[in-house]
Protein backbone atom coordinates (compact mmCIF):
# COMPACT_ATOMS: atom_id res chain seq x y z
CA UNK A 1 0.00 0.00 0.00
CA UNK A 2 1.42 3.44 -1.30
CA UNK A 3 1.38 6.47 0.83
CA UNK A 4 -1.49 7.80 -0.96
CA UNK A 5 -3.82 4.75 -0.28
CA UNK A 6 -3.01 4.61 2.99
CA UNK A 7 -4.68 7.86 3.59
CA UNK A 8 -7.62 7.41 1.39
CA UNK A 9 -8.28 4.20 2.33
CA UNK A 10 -8.38 5.53 6.45
CA UNK A 11 -9.23 9.15 6.30
CA UNK A 12 -13.13 8.68 5.50
CA UNK A 13 -13.03 6.99 9.23
CA UNK A 14 -12.99 10.30 10.63
CA UNK A 15 -14.92 12.30 8.19
CA UNK A 16 -17.50 14.75 10.00
CA UNK A 17 -20.58 16.48 7.99
CA UNK A 18 -19.28 19.79 7.36
CA UNK A 19 -20.08 23.27 8.81
CA UNK A 20 -20.79 24.19 12.12
CA UNK A 21 -17.37 23.61 13.55
CA UNK A 22 -17.46 24.58 17.23
CA UNK A 23 -13.58 25.68 18.00
CA UNK A 24 -12.21 28.11 20.08
CA UNK A 25 -9.24 30.10 19.78
CA UNK A 26 -7.60 30.76 22.84
CA UNK A 27 -4.97 33.45 21.56
CA UNK A 28 -8.08 35.67 20.88
CA UNK A 29 -11.08 33.73 22.72
CA UNK A 30 -13.52 34.16 19.92
CA UNK A 31 -15.50 31.41 18.15
CA UNK A 32 -13.43 30.47 14.94
CA UNK A 33 -15.57 30.31 12.19
CA UNK A 34 -16.21 27.14 9.85
CA UNK A 35 -12.97 25.35 10.38
CA UNK A 36 -10.23 24.67 9.52
CA UNK A 37 -8.04 26.32 12.00
CA UNK A 38 -4.45 25.85 10.86
CA UNK A 39 -2.05 24.56 13.82
CA UNK A 40 1.30 25.85 12.14
CA UNK A 41 4.29 24.06 13.35
CA UNK A 42 7.39 26.49 13.60
CA UNK A 43 10.83 26.75 15.26
CA UNK A 44 10.63 30.08 17.76
CA UNK A 45 12.51 31.16 20.05
CA UNK A 46 11.87 32.29 23.52
CA UNK A 47 13.15 34.01 26.70
CA UNK A 48 11.94 32.03 29.86
CA UNK A 49 12.68 35.10 31.83
CA UNK A 50 14.25 38.70 31.38
CA UNK A 51 17.45 37.47 33.18
CA UNK A 52 17.75 34.51 30.63
CA UNK A 53 19.20 34.89 27.69
CA UNK A 54 16.87 33.88 24.57
CA UNK A 55 16.71 30.50 23.65
CA UNK A 56 16.72 28.99 19.90
CA UNK A 57 15.49 26.11 18.31
CA UNK A 58 12.35 26.26 20.18
CA UNK A 59 8.98 24.37 18.97
CA UNK A 60 5.76 25.96 19.19
CA UNK A 61 2.51 26.96 17.14
CA UNK A 62 3.00 30.49 17.82
CA UNK A 63 6.15 32.94 17.26
CA UNK A 64 7.71 33.44 20.26
CA UNK A 65 5.28 32.02 22.58
CA UNK A 66 4.09 29.01 24.13
CA UNK A 67 1.66 26.76 21.98
CA UNK A 68 -1.77 28.12 22.36
CA UNK A 69 -4.75 26.28 24.78
CA UNK A 70 -7.05 25.22 22.30
CA UNK A 71 -10.75 24.87 23.18
CA UNK A 72 -13.50 23.31 21.90
CA UNK A 73 -17.14 21.90 22.79
CA UNK A 74 -18.10 18.83 23.77
CA UNK A 75 -20.46 16.82 20.82
CA UNK A 76 -19.20 19.44 18.44
CA UNK A 77 -17.40 18.54 15.30
CA UNK A 78 -13.49 20.31 15.30
CA UNK A 79 -11.64 20.60 12.25
CA UNK A 80 -7.71 21.24 12.69
CA UNK A 81 -5.28 21.57 9.88
CA UNK A 82 -1.91 20.30 11.03
CA UNK A 83 0.58 22.63 8.56
CA UNK A 84 4.61 21.24 9.51
CA UNK A 85 6.38 24.54 9.45
CA UNK A 86 9.81 22.33 10.48
CA UNK A 87 12.36 20.13 8.40
CA UNK A 88 11.35 17.31 10.44
CA UNK A 89 8.58 15.26 10.41
CA UNK A 90 5.72 15.67 12.76
CA UNK A 91 2.20 14.32 13.36
CA UNK A 92 -0.27 15.73 16.24
CA UNK A 93 -2.09 13.60 18.93
CA UNK A 94 -4.70 14.64 21.04
CA UNK A 95 -4.20 13.08 24.27
CA UNK A 96 -7.22 11.50 26.49
CA UNK A 97 -9.72 11.97 23.21
CA UNK A 98 -11.68 8.67 22.48
CA UNK A 99 -11.84 9.86 18.37
CA UNK A 100 -11.64 7.78 15.54
CA UNK A 101 -8.37 5.69 15.24
CA UNK A 102 -7.31 7.57 11.79
CA UNK A 103 -7.16 10.80 13.54
CA UNK A 104 -5.19 9.27 16.73
CA UNK A 105 -2.11 11.33 15.10
CA UNK A 106 0.21 8.37 15.26
CA UNK A 107 2.45 7.42 12.53
CA UNK A 108 2.95 4.40 10.52
CA UNK A 109 -0.19 3.04 12.71
CA UNK A 110 -3.06 5.65 12.07
CA UNK A 111 -1.37 7.73 9.58
CA UNK A 112 2.22 8.60 8.04
CA UNK A 113 4.32 11.01 9.52
CA UNK A 114 3.55 14.61 7.74
CA UNK A 115 7.23 16.00 5.90
CA UNK A 116 8.27 19.48 5.85
CA UNK A 117 5.65 21.44 4.26
CA UNK A 118 2.64 19.33 4.15
CA UNK A 119 -0.57 19.39 6.17
CA UNK A 120 -3.05 16.74 7.67
CA UNK A 121 -6.53 17.62 8.44
CA UNK A 122 -7.53 16.34 12.10
CA UNK A 123 -11.73 15.97 11.93
CA UNK A 124 -13.49 14.90 14.92
CA UNK A 125 -16.20 15.28 17.82
CA UNK A 126 -15.02 15.06 21.45
CA UNK A 127 -17.45 12.84 23.40
CA UNK A 128 -16.20 14.07 26.45
CA UNK A 129 -15.98 17.09 28.50
CA UNK A 130 -12.80 17.76 30.10
CA UNK A 131 -8.69 18.62 30.25
CA UNK A 132 -6.89 17.18 27.70
CA UNK A 133 -3.37 18.24 25.78
CA UNK A 134 -1.78 17.33 22.51
CA UNK A 135 1.68 16.69 21.11
CA UNK A 136 3.52 15.14 18.49
CA UNK A 137 3.61 11.80 18.33
CA UNK A 138 6.54 11.35 15.80
CA UNK A 139 10.02 13.08 16.62
CA UNK A 140 8.42 13.27 19.68
CA UNK A 141 11.37 13.36 22.37
CA UNK A 142 13.10 16.22 20.45
CA UNK A 143 9.80 17.95 19.46
CA UNK A 144 8.23 17.48 23.29
CA UNK A 145 11.48 18.78 24.72
CA UNK A 146 11.44 22.05 22.76
CA UNK A 147 8.23 22.70 23.48
CA UNK A 148 5.53 21.73 21.68
CA UNK A 149 2.46 20.36 24.12
CA UNK A 150 -0.37 22.14 24.80
CA UNK A 151 -3.26 22.30 26.96
CA UNK A 152 -7.08 21.46 24.78
CA UNK A 153 -10.29 22.23 27.24
CA UNK A 154 -13.44 20.84 25.71
CA UNK A 155 -15.83 22.45 27.08
CA UNK A 156 -19.08 21.16 29.01
CA UNK A 157 -22.28 21.92 26.32
CA UNK A 158 -23.50 24.11 29.75
CA UNK A 159 -21.02 27.24 31.50
CA UNK A 160 -19.86 25.81 34.70
CA UNK A 161 -20.24 28.89 36.21
CA UNK A 162 -16.56 29.61 37.76
CA UNK A 163 -15.40 33.25 37.91
CA UNK A 164 -11.74 32.08 35.90
CA UNK A 165 -10.61 29.41 34.72
CA UNK A 166 -7.00 28.71 34.67
CA UNK A 167 -5.18 26.19 32.25
CA UNK A 168 -1.66 25.26 33.73
CA UNK A 169 0.94 23.49 31.70
CA UNK A 170 3.46 22.48 33.40
CA UNK A 171 6.57 21.26 32.04
CA UNK A 172 10.33 21.21 32.30
CA UNK A 173 13.09 22.58 29.92
CA UNK A 174 16.74 21.45 29.48
CA UNK A 175 18.95 24.61 29.38
CA UNK A 176 22.54 25.40 29.51
CA UNK A 177 24.07 28.16 31.24
CA UNK A 178 24.03 29.76 27.91
CA UNK A 179 20.66 29.54 27.86
CA UNK A 180 20.19 27.16 25.05
CA UNK A 181 18.63 23.47 25.39
CA UNK A 182 20.74 20.56 26.43
CA UNK A 183 20.54 16.94 24.98
CA UNK A 184 17.27 16.12 25.49
CA UNK A 185 17.65 12.88 26.84
CA UNK A 186 20.06 10.39 28.13
CA UNK A 187 21.23 6.74 28.21
CA UNK A 188 21.32 6.76 31.76
CA UNK A 189 18.29 8.81 32.39
CA UNK A 190 16.59 6.33 29.70
CA UNK A 191 17.44 3.48 31.90
CA UNK A 192 16.46 4.86 34.74
CA UNK A 193 13.48 7.74 35.18
CA UNK A 194 14.10 9.48 32.69
CA UNK A 195 16.12 12.68 32.16
CA UNK A 196 15.02 15.82 33.85
CA UNK A 197 14.59 19.18 32.98
CA UNK A 198 16.16 21.91 35.24
CA UNK A 199 13.82 24.80 34.27
CA UNK A 200 10.48 23.98 35.06
CA UNK A 201 7.92 25.90 33.50
CA UNK A 202 4.04 26.92 33.67
CA UNK A 203 2.78 27.85 30.45
CA UNK A 204 6.37 28.65 29.84
CA UNK A 205 6.71 31.01 32.65
CA UNK A 206 9.01 30.83 36.00
CA UNK A 207 6.51 30.92 38.94
CA UNK A 208 3.73 33.16 36.96
CA UNK A 209 1.58 35.09 38.43
CA UNK A 210 -2.64 34.85 37.46
CA UNK A 211 -4.98 37.15 38.81
CA UNK A 212 -8.11 35.71 39.42
CA UNK A 213 -11.21 37.16 41.15
CA UNK A 214 -11.18 37.85 44.93
CA UNK A 215 -13.80 35.42 46.88
CA UNK A 216 -14.05 33.95 43.28
CA UNK A 217 -14.93 30.27 42.42
CA UNK A 218 -11.34 29.50 40.13
CA UNK A 219 -11.03 26.00 37.76
CA UNK A 220 -7.13 25.52 37.69
CA UNK A 221 -6.43 22.78 35.08
CA UNK A 222 -3.05 21.14 35.50
CA UNK A 223 -1.65 19.38 33.28
CA UNK A 224 1.64 17.59 33.07
CA UNK A 225 2.98 17.18 29.96
CA UNK A 226 6.64 17.19 30.66
CA UNK A 227 8.46 14.24 29.05
CA UNK A 228 10.23 12.51 32.44
CA UNK A 229 9.20 14.52 35.82
CA UNK A 230 6.25 13.49 38.27
CA UNK A 231 5.35 16.38 39.63
CA UNK A 232 4.66 16.46 43.64
CA UNK A 233 2.00 18.87 44.06
CA UNK A 234 0.36 21.11 46.83
CA UNK A 235 -1.92 23.08 46.34
CA UNK A 236 -2.96 26.31 48.19
CA UNK A 237 -4.86 25.74 52.26
CA UNK A 238 -7.96 26.98 50.94
CA UNK A 239 -11.65 25.79 50.28
CA UNK A 240 -11.46 23.01 47.30
CA UNK A 241 -12.06 19.95 45.73
CA UNK A 242 -10.53 17.87 43.15
CA UNK A 243 -13.56 17.97 40.23
CA UNK A 244 -11.89 15.99 37.69
CA UNK A 245 -8.76 13.80 36.98
CA UNK A 246 -7.77 12.93 33.51
CA UNK A 247 -10.39 14.89 32.23
CA UNK A 248 -13.10 13.21 33.27
CA UNK A 249 -15.54 14.50 36.93
CA UNK A 250 -14.23 12.28 39.97
CA UNK A 251 -16.05 9.37 41.22
CA UNK A 252 -14.30 8.65 44.25
CA UNK A 253 -12.74 11.76 45.97
CA UNK A 254 -9.30 12.50 45.63
CA UNK A 255 -7.71 13.59 48.54
CA UNK A 256 -6.83 16.91 49.29
CA UNK A 257 -3.09 16.96 48.71
CA UNK A 258 -1.06 18.26 51.87
CA UNK A 259 2.78 19.19 51.99
CA UNK A 260 3.25 15.68 53.77
CA UNK A 261 0.84 14.00 51.15
CA UNK A 262 1.56 15.70 47.79
CA UNK A 263 -0.34 14.59 44.64
CA UNK A 264 1.56 12.90 42.23
CA UNK A 265 0.99 14.49 38.78
CA UNK A 266 2.85 11.78 36.38
CA UNK A 267 3.74 12.53 32.57
CA UNK A 268 0.29 12.91 30.39
CA UNK A 269 -2.01 13.52 33.52
CA UNK A 270 -4.47 15.97 34.42
CA UNK A 271 -6.22 17.01 37.42
CA UNK A 272 -8.79 20.05 37.50
CA UNK A 273 -9.69 21.66 41.21
CA UNK A 274 -11.96 24.28 41.99
CA UNK A 275 -10.60 26.72 44.42
CA UNK A 276 -12.69 29.39 46.66
CA UNK A 277 -10.13 32.31 46.68
CA UNK A 278 -9.70 34.76 49.64
CA UNK A 279 -12.05 37.83 50.08
CA UNK A 280 -9.12 40.19 50.41
CA UNK A 281 -7.72 41.66 47.20
CA UNK A 282 -3.62 41.38 46.46
CA UNK A 283 -3.24 37.52 48.44
CA UNK A 284 -1.12 35.39 46.92
CA UNK A 285 -1.40 31.69 46.94
CA UNK A 286 0.62 29.20 45.06
CA UNK A 287 0.27 25.96 43.58
CA UNK A 288 3.82 24.29 45.01
CA UNK A 289 6.10 21.47 43.42
CA UNK A 290 7.80 19.69 45.62
CA UNK A 291 11.31 18.64 44.66
CA UNK A 292 14.18 16.81 45.71
CA UNK A 293 15.72 19.23 47.41
CA UNK A 294 13.58 22.24 48.16
CA UNK A 295 10.49 23.50 46.34
CA UNK A 296 9.04 25.71 43.73
CA UNK A 297 5.82 27.58 43.39
CA UNK A 298 4.63 26.43 39.67
CA UNK A 299 1.88 29.22 39.84
CA UNK A 300 0.92 32.54 42.18
CA UNK A 301 -2.51 32.90 42.34
CA UNK A 302 -3.29 36.43 43.28
CA UNK A 303 -6.60 37.98 44.82
CA UNK A 304 -7.85 40.97 42.57
CA UNK A 305 -10.98 43.14 42.95
CA UNK A 306 -13.63 43.15 45.76
CA UNK A 307 -14.83 39.95 47.16
CA UNK A 308 -17.29 38.14 44.76
CA UNK A 309 -18.41 36.54 47.90
CA UNK A 310 -18.96 32.94 46.61
CA UNK A 311 -19.27 29.85 48.17
CA UNK A 312 -17.92 26.15 47.56
CA UNK A 313 -21.46 24.86 47.59
CA UNK A 314 -21.91 26.51 44.42
CA UNK A 315 -19.26 24.75 42.92
CA UNK A 316 -21.31 22.75 40.26
CA UNK A 317 -21.38 19.03 40.03
CA UNK A 318 -19.75 18.15 36.78
CA UNK A 319 -21.89 16.37 34.62
CA UNK A 320 -21.26 13.10 33.54
CA UNK A 321 -19.32 12.18 30.77
CA UNK A 322 -20.69 9.18 28.12
CA UNK A 323 -18.25 6.37 29.04
CA UNK A 324 -19.44 3.09 29.17
CA UNK A 325 -19.41 0.95 31.97
CA UNK A 326 -17.22 -2.35 32.05
CA UNK A 327 -19.31 -5.67 32.60
CA UNK A 328 -16.99 -7.30 35.30
CA UNK A 329 -18.60 -10.31 35.61
CA UNK A 330 -17.85 -11.18 31.75
CA UNK A 331 -14.50 -9.29 31.43
CA UNK A 332 -11.63 -11.54 30.43
CA UNK A 333 -8.33 -10.79 31.83
CA UNK A 334 -5.19 -10.28 30.00
CA UNK A 335 -1.85 -9.81 31.60
CA UNK A 336 0.52 -7.46 30.40
CA UNK A 337 4.22 -7.04 32.11
CA UNK A 338 6.35 -4.27 31.87
CA UNK A 339 10.05 -4.83 32.19
CA UNK A 340 13.71 -4.74 30.76
CA UNK A 341 14.42 -5.78 27.44
CA UNK A 342 14.91 -9.06 27.93
CA UNK A 343 18.33 -9.31 26.36
CA UNK A 344 19.64 -5.69 26.72
CA UNK A 345 20.55 -5.29 22.87
CA UNK A 346 20.95 -2.21 21.18
CA UNK A 347 17.95 -3.15 18.99
CA UNK A 348 16.70 0.30 17.08
CA UNK A 349 13.62 1.19 18.70
CA UNK A 350 10.04 4.05 18.84
CA UNK A 351 8.33 5.15 16.93
CA UNK A 352 9.42 7.81 13.96
CA UNK A 353 12.88 9.22 15.77
CA UNK A 354 14.35 6.03 17.12
CA UNK A 355 17.32 6.10 19.67
CA UNK A 356 19.09 3.14 18.01
CA UNK A 357 19.17 0.84 21.73
CA UNK A 358 16.24 -0.16 23.74
CA UNK A 359 16.17 -1.05 28.07
CA UNK A 360 12.13 -1.51 28.21
CA UNK A 361 9.66 -3.77 26.91
CA UNK A 362 6.18 -4.82 27.44
CA UNK A 363 5.86 -8.96 27.42
CA UNK A 364 9.42 -8.43 27.17
CA UNK A 365 9.46 -7.83 23.80
CA UNK A 366 11.01 -4.13 22.93
CA UNK A 367 9.66 -1.57 20.47
CA UNK A 368 11.09 -3.27 17.27
CA UNK A 369 11.23 -0.10 14.91
CA UNK A 370 10.00 2.47 12.89
CA UNK A 371 7.41 0.28 11.04
CA UNK A 372 4.61 -1.34 11.93
CA UNK A 373 4.78 -4.17 9.21
CA UNK A 374 4.74 -7.49 11.20
CA UNK A 375 4.77 -6.00 14.74
CA UNK A 376 1.65 -7.83 16.56
CA UNK A 377 -0.32 -5.93 18.96
CA UNK A 378 0.28 -6.63 22.76
CA UNK A 379 -3.33 -7.72 23.35
CA UNK A 380 -6.13 -7.89 20.53
CA UNK A 381 -9.32 -6.60 22.21
CA UNK A 382 -12.79 -7.64 20.29
CA UNK A 383 -15.26 -4.84 20.07
CA UNK A 384 -17.34 -3.75 22.28
CA UNK A 385 -16.62 -6.50 24.71
CA UNK A 386 -15.52 -5.74 28.59
CA UNK A 387 -11.64 -6.62 30.00
CA UNK A 388 -9.79 -6.02 32.50
CA UNK A 389 -5.85 -5.47 31.94
CA UNK A 390 -3.25 -6.51 34.69
CA UNK A 391 -0.43 -4.10 34.08
CA UNK A 392 2.73 -6.08 36.08
CA UNK A 393 5.79 -3.95 36.59
CA UNK A 394 8.29 -5.93 36.72
CA UNK A 395 10.70 -3.03 37.12
CA UNK A 396 12.04 -0.76 40.38
CA UNK A 397 11.32 2.45 38.16
CA UNK A 398 7.72 4.01 38.04
CA UNK A 399 6.22 4.27 34.77
CA UNK A 400 2.92 6.44 33.62
CA UNK A 401 1.13 3.63 31.21
CA UNK A 402 -1.21 5.55 28.63
CA UNK A 403 -3.44 3.94 26.41
CA UNK A 404 -4.87 5.74 23.44
CA UNK A 405 -8.74 6.04 22.21
CA UNK A 406 -9.97 4.15 25.28
CA UNK A 407 -10.93 4.70 28.96
CA UNK A 408 -10.00 2.93 31.85
CA UNK A 409 -10.71 2.51 35.47
CA UNK A 410 -8.55 1.26 37.95
CA UNK A 411 -9.62 -1.85 39.78
CA UNK A 412 -7.13 -2.47 42.07
CA UNK A 413 -3.64 -2.39 43.02
CA UNK A 414 -1.23 -4.57 45.32
CA UNK A 415 0.23 -1.15 46.87
CA UNK A 416 -2.05 1.20 47.79
CA UNK A 417 -5.95 2.47 47.59
CA UNK A 418 -6.45 4.29 44.15
CA UNK A 419 -9.69 5.96 43.21
CA UNK A 420 -11.87 4.25 40.40
CA UNK A 421 -12.08 7.14 38.47
CA UNK A 422 -11.79 6.68 34.52
CA UNK A 423 -8.76 7.37 33.48
CA UNK A 424 -6.18 7.10 30.10
CA UNK A 425 -2.64 7.40 32.04
CA UNK A 426 -2.34 5.44 35.32
CA UNK A 427 1.24 5.75 37.25
CA UNK A 428 2.15 2.14 37.84
CA UNK A 429 5.16 2.86 40.69
CA UNK A 430 7.72 0.10 41.21
CA UNK A 431 7.01 -3.22 40.85
CA UNK A 432 3.47 -2.58 41.11
CA UNK A 433 0.14 -4.68 39.93
CA UNK A 434 -2.91 -2.57 38.81
CA UNK A 435 -5.83 -4.24 37.40
CA UNK A 436 -7.85 -1.91 35.28
CA UNK A 437 -11.34 -2.17 33.37
CA UNK A 438 -11.98 -1.32 30.37
CA UNK A 439 -14.60 -1.70 27.51
CA UNK A 440 -13.50 -1.87 24.04
CA UNK A 441 -15.87 0.54 22.44
CA UNK A 442 -13.38 2.29 19.48
CA UNK A 443 -11.96 0.39 17.18
CA UNK A 444 -8.90 0.32 15.60
CA UNK A 445 -4.88 0.09 16.62
CA UNK A 446 -4.28 2.17 20.04
CA UNK A 447 -0.70 2.86 21.03
CA UNK A 448 0.13 1.75 24.65
CA UNK A 449 2.90 2.98 26.10
CA UNK A 450 4.87 4.74 28.79
CA UNK A 451 4.58 8.39 28.82
CA UNK A 452 8.30 8.74 30.48
CA UNK A 453 9.28 9.47 26.84
CA UNK A 454 13.05 8.09 27.17
CA UNK A 455 11.54 4.77 27.79
CA UNK A 456 8.91 4.87 25.15
CA UNK A 457 11.43 5.70 22.98
CA UNK A 458 13.30 2.72 24.21
CA UNK A 459 11.11 -0.20 24.26
CA UNK A 460 7.83 0.62 26.56
CA UNK A 461 5.84 0.66 24.07
CA UNK A 462 3.22 -1.18 21.66
CA UNK A 463 -0.19 -0.91 20.94
CA UNK A 464 -3.97 -2.70 21.65
CA UNK A 465 -6.06 -3.86 18.54
CA UNK A 466 -9.84 -3.33 18.86
CA UNK A 467 -11.76 -5.67 16.24
CU1 LIG B 1 0.20 11.47 25.12
CU2 LIG B 1 0.81 8.24 22.87
O1 LIG B 1 0.52 9.89 23.99
CU1 LIG C 1 -2.45 9.62 23.98
CU1 LIG D 1 8.31 4.20 31.90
Amino acid sequence: MDRRQFLLGTAGAGALAAGGYGLWRAADGERAGAGPVELRVRETSYRFGADRPETAGLVSLADGAPPPVLRLKQGQPAHLRLVNGLTDYTTMHWHGIRLPNAMDGVPYLTQFPVGEGEAFDYLFTPPDAGTYWYHPHCMTMRQMAQGLTGILVVEEAEDMGFDADVPLNLKDFRLGDDGQLLPYFTPRGAARGGTLGNVLTTNWQVSPVEDVPAGGLVRLRLAATDTARIYQLVLPDVPGRIIAWDGHPVREEVPWPTADAPLALSPGQRVDVALRMPDADGIELAVVARLGFGQQDMVRLRTVGASLGRDMREVPVLPANPLPVPDLAKAEMQELVFGWTPDGSGADNGLCGNFGYSFWSIDRTPWPGDAVEGVGPVATLKLGRSYVLRLRNESPNAHPIHLHGLVFTPLRSNRRTLPANPTDTVLLQRNEVIDVALVADNPGDWAFHCHVIEHQKTGLAGYVRVV
